[in-house]
């Protein structure tokens, strides 16, 4: 049992591993939040509560005697929240947003009852945490009928804490919500550094720390899209918060589309945390008896620093997001053709790619973008999922029965949710594409995007894409989304409703997945978004690995991988070694920097294999073997980052297995230095007393020394050169 209600002092107590999170229902019947962190007793907290106040005050109609007392300020603007509304009084920012048929703008949200459950349902429609026992606590506006029930839900072994809300419009007459966030927390204090993940196309998912201040920050997406330019993240580090100390929470929203988390510095000194689905252009209109779900937040608090808080959300998506049928399995080892041929190839092009690794370990051959419609470059073709038999002229068969036939598995990429004006698709449904009759679109990349708020347009690709994959032997999918909407309109659906779309879109997205993704089980699915642009929570429920950026450069990739491991377990991470000098860089690293970084993650290869020497044949051969030695502490162990490449001219990432029998440490030096210095890299997370044998340099140290004095790293000559070391437990 994770969820405790002490009656008397109406406070709810959600205990997971090392932490407590509690509130409490207070005089009034608002849910005030009382404490998220380290674990505690199940004491009385409400002396915590603030006391006093200032003039000019909106006293909570009734409560004007209460707010005489002394010790009480019955004031909704200065309860730290559990979900914050607006019109009575609170002026901080309101997780929701509703209006009535009479234009009233106000909602007063209080205790109305609660349940415990067993098992945590999936918010309707949309993807989720998987399982936990959950509370839900009913909220409602007596005079209105509008209610909100929210969900809480811990997990005993990780501490990460699961929230959404659920809107429901009880009254007789249509509402309108304008805003309608997934929670609200609150911070006694301010004294918090905001991190965040902002990027852009080949550089996704960098590092930003700026102090909190009041006002609000704001980490959004407006695309209709989750975006390479700001991932659905937000932390509060404390100002001495670092990798492995001090505390730190974070925010990790489960949602593809257009959202906003924000952090508002207010009242002279708390910090009030909310977010969800992005306001901006968006309305929804609530029928009578209708809900309106939001996608769920995940909450981790460490008081080991952003590695621990790191570790929670991995442990978490690991153990309830990624679908358990393939998160504990390995990985496919794949060849890619796309840096290697993109869109130049035929069927006996693509076969010797797959002879050229044959014995090497690689186990599945991926046909990227080209082989179907008439798609010769990107200007035609999306949309048109039959096989191009000018270019593979066996059709797929041949190719499969040939990689099939090399003991390999195949692969092929879609991109489902796009259309090519130059395609059939097009030409027989143009109101498919997602635009305004009276305007022309935008293309990006010469492409359009299809209308899935529309259940047509759904059907007629569901069935193109399924035809696919039941009539071959396709193993694996990497599903490609490479634009962002605009002109952001359905046709046919209610004027007053077009501002639903951005979250219809999402649905249609999840349902898409629904439709191809689990009824698939036998297939393997990949996400991708010209690289990482939709690397988020909610494409990890469906593809259990993301291409996490178009950019393959090593020293580019340590950059990248540094940053994805805030929030996302290496094995969510696809990473591939590809040629040199690099396509996107221009920059020229060894094989074995390249192969050492890309396995970092779920590892792959992604160039022209003809052109192999039989030497390089070997190494590959040598280095898929030690990859499948070390798979396990990639797939299923603990992630220290060690050295941080944002800040230094290092990157290092200690992998330890979870009974710390068995580690590696990648260490990543960027300029080589003559003569250089005296730094010592320190291993992590092992166990101090035990003694590590250490392969490479051929000797046996106790834990706490390489955790504490370190080792010097042997980094060959030259730039952009890395070294490995393993570490195995003796008589553990
Ligand atoms: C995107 C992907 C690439 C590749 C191309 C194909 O850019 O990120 O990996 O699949 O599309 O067009």
């Amino acid at each position: 049992m994770a969820i405790f209600f002490q009656e008397e002092q109406k406070t709810f107590y959600l205990e997971g591993k090392d932490v407590t999170y509690a509130f409490f229902i207070n005089e009034v019947g608002y849910a005030e939040h009382l404490y998220y962190g380290k674990k505690i007793g199940r004491d009385d907290l409400t002396c915590i509560r603030k006391s006093g106040g200032g003039s000019g005050t909106s006293i909570i109609p009734g409560r004007m005697e209460m707010w005489l007392q002394p010790g009480f300020y019955a004031s909704y603007h200065d309860f730290p929240s559990e979900l914050s509304f607006f019109g009575t009084g609170d002026y901080r920012e309101p997780a929701v947003g509703y209006q009535d048929k009479t234009g009233s703008r106000v909602v007063e949200l209080l205790y109305d009852g609660h349940e415990i459950l067993a098992e945590k349902p999936l918010p309707a429609g949309m993807p989720g945490m998987r399982g936990g026992e959950t509370l839900v606590l009913h909220l409602k506006d007596s005079i209105t009928a509008f209610a909100c029930d929210l969900y809480y839900t811990i997990y005993e072994e990780t501490g990460v804490v699961v929230r959404r809300a659920v809107y429901r419009n009880l009254s007789t007459d249509a509402v309108r919500l304008n805003r309608a966030y997934s929670f609200t927390f609150t911070l006694p204090d301010m004294d918090y550094d905001v991190l965040s993940l902002p990027g852009a196309w080949a550089r996704e998912r960098a590092i930003e720390r700026i102090p909190m201040h009041h006002g609000v920050v704001s980490v959004d997406s407006k695309r209709t899209s989750s975006s390479a330019t700001m991932n659905p993240f937000l932390a509060l580090a404390r100002k001495n918060a670092g990798e492995e100390t001090g505390d730190v929470y974070g925010f990790s929203l489960i949602y593809s589309s257009s959202y906003v988390l924000k952090a508002e510095g207010v009242n002279g000194g708390t910090t009030l945390v909310t977010g969800g689905i992005q306001d901006f252009d968006f309305s929804w209109t609530l029928e009578p008896g209708e809900g309106f779900d939001t996608p769920e937040v995940v909450l981790a608090y460490s008081d080991r620093g952003l590695g621990g808080m790191s570790r929670s959300f991995h442990d978490a998506y690991r153990d309830h997001l990624i679908n358990p049928r393939y998160v504990k399995k390995p990985r496919p080892v794949v060849i890619n053709n796309w840096e290697g041929t993109y869109f130049n190839f035929d069927a006996e092009k693509l076969m010797s790619i797959a002879k050229a690794v044959e014995g090497t370990g690689i186990d599945t051959f991926v046909l990227d973008d080209g082989w179907f419609g008439k798609r010769d470059d990107d200007t035609s073709g999306l949309g048109d999922w039959v096989v191009n038999t000018k270019k593979l002229k066996g059709g797929l068969t041949d190719v499969i029965a040939c990689v099939n036939s090399l003991g390999m598995k195949f692969g092929l990429w879609f991109e489902p949710e796009m259309v090519n004006e130059d395609s059939d698709l097009f030409r027989a449904h143009p109101d498919y594409a997602i635009g305004l009759p009276n305007r022309a679109r935008c293309r990006s990349r010469y492409q359009y995007m299809l209308d899935l708020t529309r259940k047509e347009v759904r059907d007629t690709i569901v069935d193109s894409v399924n035809r696919v994959l039941h009539e071959n032997n396709i193993e694996y999918v990497k599903w490609d989304y490479n634009r962002n909407v605009t002109e952001s309109f359905s046709f046919g659906r209610d004027p007053q409703r077009q501002a639903e779309f951005a979250h219809r879109y999402a649905l249609g997205l999840y349902d898409l997945c629904e439709r191809i993704v689990n009824a698939n089980p036998n297939v393997f699915f990949e996400g991708c978004s010209s690289g990482g642009a939709r690397f988020d929570p909610a494409m990890l429920y469906y593809f259990p690995q993301i291409w996490t950026s178009d950019n393959t450069d090593a020293e580019a990739r340590t950059l990248i991988q540094y940053g994805t491991s805030m929030v996302y377990p290496l094995s969510t991470m696809s990473c591939h070694v590809s040629a040199v000098p690099n396509h996107q860089t221009g920059r020229t690293t060894s094989m074995e920097t390249r192969a050492d970084i890309a396995h970092l993650g779920a590892t792959g290869y992604e160039l022209d294999t003809t052109k192999f020497t039989t030497e390089e044949k070997v190494k590959i051969r040598e280095q898929v073997a030690q990859y499948h030695q070390m798979e396990d502490l990639v797939l299923y162990g603990d992630l220290y980052r060690t050295e941080n490449p944002f800040e230094s001219n290092y990157f290092g990432f200690m992998l330890v297995a979870k009974d710390q029998k068995k580690a590696m440490l990648t260490l990543y030096q960027r300029v080589t230095k003559c003569n250089g210095d005296l730094k010592l890299f320190k291993a992590a997370g092992l166990l101090p007393d035990t003694d590590y044998f250490v392969p490479e340099l051929n000797r046996t140290f106790k834990g706490s020394t390489l955790m504490n004095v370190g080792l010097r790293a042997a980094f060959a000559r030259g730039d952009f050169a890395t070294v490995t070391y393993h570490f195995v437990a003796q008589n553990a």
